[in-house]
């Protein structure tokens, strides 16, 4: 099979239908070897993919009809572990902020439903959430459909200066989630998230990362130290808080001169 058809099949999974162009080439190119046989290509390239982008969803949201904010939750496994946390965790994140910020929520998967969590008193949000999947995206739109304070945008973390013009865009103070995305990033560039980290770090002011404690499949507990990252932004940012909570481990931080 030529490269192209191989391509297009890959894609024609409903899953991996609507994921930005440039990202399932990158992951293609890492199996496009000659040692594989094209279903192996096939086959390798779907599973990452899968890994990275559509393991967490619920075949439900991509056939979705009109539900309530609490069912796009529920659908993701992401957002339905911490259904119940939600409240202590923006508790503890939005203890930092005052006033008037803009949110960049990246890898956002239906993270902009939980906004109904967000703290109402002494806080005006802009939520800009940023994600892979077009259907996720799809969805949000349409729910939050005429509401200026929010938005979403079809892109990949890979497209650095996408990103970066859209932080640029906006003005005010900038606060940015990292939940259990940067893994997905590493799963494919090794040190990804250094780079990234260090190019947006001077567009925004205040940063939550979070990782999973525990396999999204099995529930069992992780053992990793992940000093890559810990040690990196101990090196290079004020970390403001380090807690654990539900299935999740969250870092607060900012630049050293917030
Ligand atoms: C484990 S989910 C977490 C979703 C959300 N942050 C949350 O915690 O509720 C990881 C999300 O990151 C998205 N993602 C992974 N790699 C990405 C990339 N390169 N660009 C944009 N989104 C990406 C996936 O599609 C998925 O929705």
């Amino acid at each position: 099979m030529d490269k192209k058809n191989l391509f297009e099949k890959i894609i024609s999974k409903k899953e991996f239908s609507d994921l930005p162009k440039e990202d399932v080439k990158l992951v293609f190119q890492k199996f496009d070897k000659p040692e594989y046989l094209d279903e192996e290509k096939l086959k390798l390239t779907r599973d990452l993919l899968r890994k990275m982008y559509t393991v967490f969803l619920s075949g439900k949201l991509l056939n979705f009809k009109s539900k309530e904010p609490f069912w796009f939750l529920s659908k993701h496994l992401s957002t339905r572990e911490r259904l119940s946390f939600y409240p202590e965790l923006y508790k503890k994140i939005f203890q930092f902020t005052e006033g008037e910020w803009i949110l960049f929520d990246l890898g956002s998967g239906v993270n902009g439903f939980s906004s109904f969590f967000f703290p109402k008193k002494n806080l005006k949000l802009k939520y800009l959430g940023i994600e892979a999947v077009g259907q996720l995206i799809e969805i949000q739109n349409k729910f939050f459909h005429g509401n200026k304070n929010f938005e979403f945008f079809h892109e990949s973390l890979f497209d650095l200066e996408k990103i970066k013009t859209l932080f640029k865009k906006e003005k005010g103070k900038k606060i940015v989630f990292l939940f259990k995305v940067l893994d997905s990033l590493e799963m494919l560039k090794k040190d990804y998230s250094k780079t990234f980290l260090t190019e947006i770090s001077p567009l925004a002011d205040l940063f939550v990362v979070s990782f999973a404690t525990r396999s999204i499949l099995s529930k069992k507990k992780f053992f990793v130290e992940r000093r890559w990252i810990y040690d990196f932004l101990d090196k290079n940012f004020l970390v403001l808080n380090k807690f654990e909570l539900g299935n999740e481990e969250y870092t607060i931080f900012s630049k050293k001169d917030l």
